[in-house]
């Protein structure tokens, strides 16, 4: 491996999340002997003004994390180098080319996604998709199916499927890897991982963030193309997936297009019952008073920045097991979390004839602020009450008996991961052409049924967890969301 070329390298996703996770590595020593990290975008600047901005945005955050090492970055800055180019043409990338000299290159595309089928084909033309070359492709991939397969028919016209790596960061988190080991590492919690125990599953994606200046990209797409087909659509396929026989990126992500098969078609008449969507009004967010979505828009939006979707998986494993999804912008606490809902005990013998006094089990997969799983059981209080007492703890499956006190050092970017793999060539995290198509045909009816029926979001107040109506979605069945003090 001789190159790791940054389209876009001097670009947001570049200086936030992809310079910083390559100082991480080479900090840990795992970046490859010899690679050079080569930032390419349109704006005329020298190598040296490019490095000094890659240091002022690594250092910052390295040193949030306490990881600043000055010899580490002599290191990197000792791979680092810049070239101008117009990466849709193949005449200006022939000179990057060169510059890479002999050997593979993986090219990470941080740009804008209307220039994929352009700047492949230039990259084609330019030498850059030679049989040992790699593309690495930043979501959104198209805005529904269609526009998909055409940027993916020009990739594929470039780069075979083993050459394409396409990024749902999510898939780079730690928990979500654990979640895989959890489930195919003990054989205790597989006997129930079925609709015999499991009453429903929640998937939460919750930020306080608004959608402040990002609007023009949101505006086009939305909470559902944003978030849900994508990163939450991958969380509920490594719930659901049957067993893959061995880590293969083949086997596992032939399982997660089964899951992705299975989903039950939301027709234009279901939708109304099992999706919400919601726009954030003005109101106050963290104590500070915040513009609605409309008026940082400009104009009145039809833009969804809420969305709740309950999906049904109809299979022998899940039949039964509604799983609900909800995600939105200025909601109430940044978190991420899964939680399987176990069934209630059948009956109980600690109270009369109610079950109040005994919750069913729950476990709750936490991606954000924190990374754990924690399983609640029911125990009895310690004492000589007369009737016994029951109480649920939280055990971590995560930290062990550490607690959250065990946890490593430094929480890693996902994309730490993701490049190490890329680089690699091992595309288990990443999203294959089929699995992206089967997750936009179901989310696609989802949209063409909203414009279909010409409804606007519901409104919901900055802070909130988002309209009432996604809380009827749940109380409808006779459940509710998890709350985190639950
Ligand atoms: C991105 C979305 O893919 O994920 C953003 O485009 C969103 O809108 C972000 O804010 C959330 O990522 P994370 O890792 O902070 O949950």
């Amino acid at each position: 491996m001789t190159a790791l070329v940054l389209f876009g390298g001097g670009g947001d996703l570049a200086m936030r999340m992809l310079l910083p996770s390559l100082y991480f590595l080479d900090h840990d020593g795992l970046l490859p002997e010899g690679l050079k990290i080569i930032g390419a975008a349109r704006s005329e600047e020298t190598p040296a003004e490019y490095i000094a901005r890659v240091r002022q945005s690594v250092e910052a955050k390295a040193r949030a994390d306490k990881a600043w090492d000055e010899t580490v970055w002599a290191r990197m800055e000792a791979r680092l180098d810049y070239m101008a180019v117009d990466a849709t043409s193949a005449e200006s990338l022939k000179p990057l080319r060169d510059k890479v000299g002999q050997g593979s290159v993986t090219s990470f595309l941080a740009v804008s996604p209307s220039l994929y089928a352009r700047i492949v084909t230039a990259m084609r033309a330019a030498g850059l998709a030679e049989p040992e070359d790699r593309v690495v492709l930043e979501k959104p991939v198209g805005r529904d199916l269609e526009s998909f397969r055409a940027i993916d028919d020009a990739v594929a016209d470039a780069f075979s499927e083993a050459q394409v790596f396409r990024i749902d960061h999510y898939l780079g988190k730690e928990t979500v890897q654990n979640l895989l080991a959890l489930r195919f590492g003990n054989t205790i919690f597989e006997p129930l991982w079925n609709n015999l125990s499991i009453d429903h599953v929640q998937i939460t994606v919750g930020e306080t963030v608004g959608v402040g200046d990002r609007w023009p990209y949101y505006d086009e797409y939305g909470a559902l193309r944003d978030m849900l087909q994508n990163h939450m659509l991958q969380l509920l396929c490594l719930v659901a997936m049957e067993p893959p026989s061995d880590l293969d990126a083949d086997s596992v992500r032939n399982e997660k297009v089964k899951v992705l098969r299975s989903l039950r078609p939301i027709t234009h008449e279901d939708a109304e019952r099992v999706t919400v969507r919601g726009q954030y009004e003005s109101g106050t967010s963290g104590g500070k008073p915040v513009p609605s979505y409309d008026e940082e828009r400009g104009l009145d939006s039809d833009t969804e920045t809420f969305v709740a979707i309950r999906a049904d998986i109809d299979n022998w494993r899940w039949a039964g097991v509604p799983f609900f999804m909800r995600t939105g912008k200025r909601l109430a606490e940044k978190r991420t979390e899964i939680v399987i809902q176990f069934k209630p005990v059948p009956h109980s013998i600690f109270g009369h004839d109610d079950r109040g006094d005994v919750q069913a089990n729950r476990m709750v997969i936490e991606l954000q602020p924190e990374e754990d799983i924690s399983l609640s059981v029911m125990n009895k209080r310690p004492g000589l009450d007369q009737r016994m007492q029951l109480q649920p703890i939280q055990m971590s499956l995560s930290w062990g008996v550490g607690g959250k006190d065990a946890r490593p050092p430094r929480r890693r970017i996902a994309y730490e991961r993701l490049l190490l793999d890329a680089m690699a060539g091992d595309s288990t995290l990443f999203v294959r052409r089929d699995e992206a198509e089967k997750a936009w045909e179901w989310v696609d009816q989802v949209s063409q049924a909203w414009a279909d029926a010409g409804t606007k979001p519901h409104d919901y107040a900055p802070g909130s967890w988002g309209p009432d109506e996604a809380d009827m979605l749940l109380a409808r069945t006779g459940r509710d969301w998890n709350t985190t003090d639950a």
